[in-house]
Order: structure tokens, then sequence, then C-alpha cells
């Protein structure tokens, strides 16, 4: 079977380094791999508006955001189709028919919209949109017959429940849908990039996200001033590498080679590492190389990005290019599924013949 991507963020910030590390990066080289028949990126901005519906002027500000740390990073239009939820409304109507699928208790056991709630308090009083989003992200992913989803860890529960959604409409219906593959992050560090204050949860409203649009000097300030072992006091103590920001982002960005540029005196992680932990290994050395490593992988997309803030009416228009293309798609496979589920009454003449007969026999 050929291999189809599909993933997407939500519109309501512009993206950060735990974005990059968590899935852009990964994005890009699936993009660049060649394996790939088809690519849709989606900004997710219906969903986004599931608990941010009092506050559009957000999603709308972010779209923009959002594209262009996209094109930054390496999503190539050309390769990988970029478009906007909403403006697909064949998703909708998916979502509609899904939910006939779909048990209250079910969505209520889904560990992320569980965790969700309690996080925005929505415990006593839950909009049925929000409450019914993994429903419609099951749209999102199999109106495009995604084979493969790279999201983080925290969507699992979303893909998984897509699967179910896919097995009993392919069961009582008719085998339309694809079952779609969560595709994680590599390592524990890309999996949860904590913010650079040592809180596990990267927020606007914490100020503790790096974002791939910080110019160097606010990157540099960031990185000087990270979290790391309370305890490490002196130069000469023994430190730790538990919960240690500065090396958490170390294990996810840097490689050998950025040893061989800006710190020679080490090989690799693995020795930096041990010398931290013996005692003797200052904290600003470590710092400073984080930064240099920062810098290296942001300073292409921060050029990028400016370049293609020169034009914003063409990101505009790759978007807009990018919802023809989705609409097709998704119209496509909306069209099967009324054909499956017997609802293409207009396209089926034997059953007009049929119902004629039956009074005119
Ligand atoms: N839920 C995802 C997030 O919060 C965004 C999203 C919406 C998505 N639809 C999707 C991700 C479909 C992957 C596939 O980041």
């Amino acid at each position: 079977m050929e291999k189809i991507i599909l993933t997407g963020d939500r519109p309501t910030g512009r993206l950060h380094v735990g974005h990059y590390v968590g899935s852009l990066r990964r994005r890009v080289e699936l993009q660049n791999s060649g394996e790939y028949k088809k690519i849709f990126i989606m900004i997710a901005d219906a969903q986004a508006l599931t608990d941010n519906f009092d506050n559009p002027e957000k999603v709308r500000e972010n779209i923009v955001e959002v594209a262009l740390d996209y094109m930054s990073c390496g999503l190539d239009p050309a390769k990988s189709n970029l478009f906007i939820q909403s403006q697909i409304p064949e998703l909708c109507e998916m979502t509609t028919y899904y939910m006939n699928l779909v048990t209250v208790s079910r969505l209520q056991r889904n560990p992320t919209v569980k965790n969700e709630i309690q996080l925005r308090n929505f415990e006593t009083s839950i909009p049925v949109g929000f409450f019914s989003y993994p429903i419609s992200q099951a749209s999102d992913i199999t109106a495009f017959k995604a084979t493969t989803v790279p999201v983080g860890d925290d969507q699992l529960p979303m893909i998984e429940q897509t699967r179910e959604i896919v097995h009993k409409f392919n069961t009582i219906y008719a085998p339309v849908l694809v079952e779609p593959e969560a595709l994680l992050p590599e390592t524990e560090a890309c999996r949860r990039l904590p913010g650079t204050d040592g809180q596990a949860k990267m927020s606007k409203s914490l100020n503790n996200c790096i974002y791939l649009a910080d110019s160097a000097d606010d990157v540099k300030k960031k990185i000087m001033s990270m979290y790391t072992d309370p305890q490490h006091l002196l130069v000469s103590d023994p430190g730790h590498l538990e919960g240690n920001t500065v090396f958490t982002y170390l294990d996810a960005f840097c490689n050998d080679g950025h040893f061989e540029r800006y710190l020679p005196d080490y090989a690799n992680l693995e020795e930096l590492k041990a010398h931290y932990q013996r005692g003797g290994l200052g904290d600003v050395k470590v710092k400073k190389f984080l930064n240099n490593v920062m810098q290296e992988t942001l300073e292409p997309i921060r050029k990028k990005r400016g370049e293609l803030e020169k034009d914003i009416p063409a990101v505009y228009e790759v978007l807009k290019k990018g919802c023809e293309i989705a609409r097709q798609e998704a119209a496509q496979t909306l069209s099967e599924m009324k054909r499956a589920m017997r609802i293409n009454y207009f396209e089926d003449e034997d059953l007009i013949r049929r119902q004629a007969e039956k009074y005119n026999a």
C-alpha cells in the first residue's frame, strides 16, 4: 500500500523548539525521504476553536505564523501539501457520521481529553465540540487515507480512537478507510522537551519557550538563564543530569559534529556528561556549548523565515492552493464513504429503478 502522511498543529501560537524536535524536524526528513506518495500538513484551526471559540482572532493571527514556521523549517509546498482544516467542509460531514460509531463513555476514557478537561477547568461544563474533537481528528486523518501520522506521544490516544472508528466503519459498511499508525519521536528528550525553567510543559504563559522565530540574542539569553542542577553550586561539585534542562536540550539537539566544531575537548555527549557528573565542569561552559549548537540549528530557519516574511501574500497563496488539493482528496473519500453507507441516492440508478418498479409492477 502506498504511504501517506497526515499531521498538523493547532494555530494557537508560534511554534517552538519543542515542536521542532518533537515533530517538525522528522516531518522534513520524511518529506525528503521520497518514501511517501502524499504528504498533508494541516493547520488545525477548527480544533483550536474547540477551546478558543471565544478568541477567534488568536486563531486567525496564528495561521500565518504556523505556516511561516512550517516553511522555514523546510516543509516544501512542492512536496508537502499545507492546508487549513476549516476550509475543508467534508471533514465536518465525516465527523457527523463517525459520531454514530463512538460512545460517550469511550470519549470520556480518552486520556488526552481527560487531561485537557482538567487543564482547562472544563469539568463542570464541557463544550460538546471540545469533548468530541477526537472524532473530528479521526476525520482529519481518514479523509486523506493517511497510513502514517507523525505526532508526539500525547496524541497516541487520538490515533487509537481513529483506528477504532476505521475498524468499525469498515466492518459495518465497506472497507473504505485506512487504519493509521502513529510515528513517534526518536528519543525521550525529543518526546518531552521541557521549558527553559525545567517545567515539564512549555507554555507561552509560563514564558519558558524558545520559539523558532526568536532572535539569536533572545535564544542566547534564554539558554544562559536555563534551569540546571540546583545542587551544582561550585564548578568542582559533582553535577546531576536528572532533570537538568541543559542536558535534556543537548540530548535532543546535539551530535558528534557539534563537538568537533565547538567543543573539541570532548568526543561526544557521553564524555561531557561524565565530566559533569564527576565535578569540575561549570554550567556556563555547557550552556555556551548548547547555545552554539542551537544557534547552528536555528540560524538557517530564522534566515528562511526572514525571506518568507517579505512576501506574506505568497504564503496565503500556498495555503489556498493546499486547501484546494486537500478538498479534492477529502471529497473523494467522502463520496466512497457515502456509497458504502448507502446514502448516495442520486448516484444509484438501480435504486431508482427498483423503487419505480415497486409502484408500477
Ligand atoms: N491534536 C493535534 C495537536 O493538538 C493537532 C491535530 C489536529 C492533529 N488534527 C490532527 C495531529 C490530525 C495529527 C493528525 O497538536
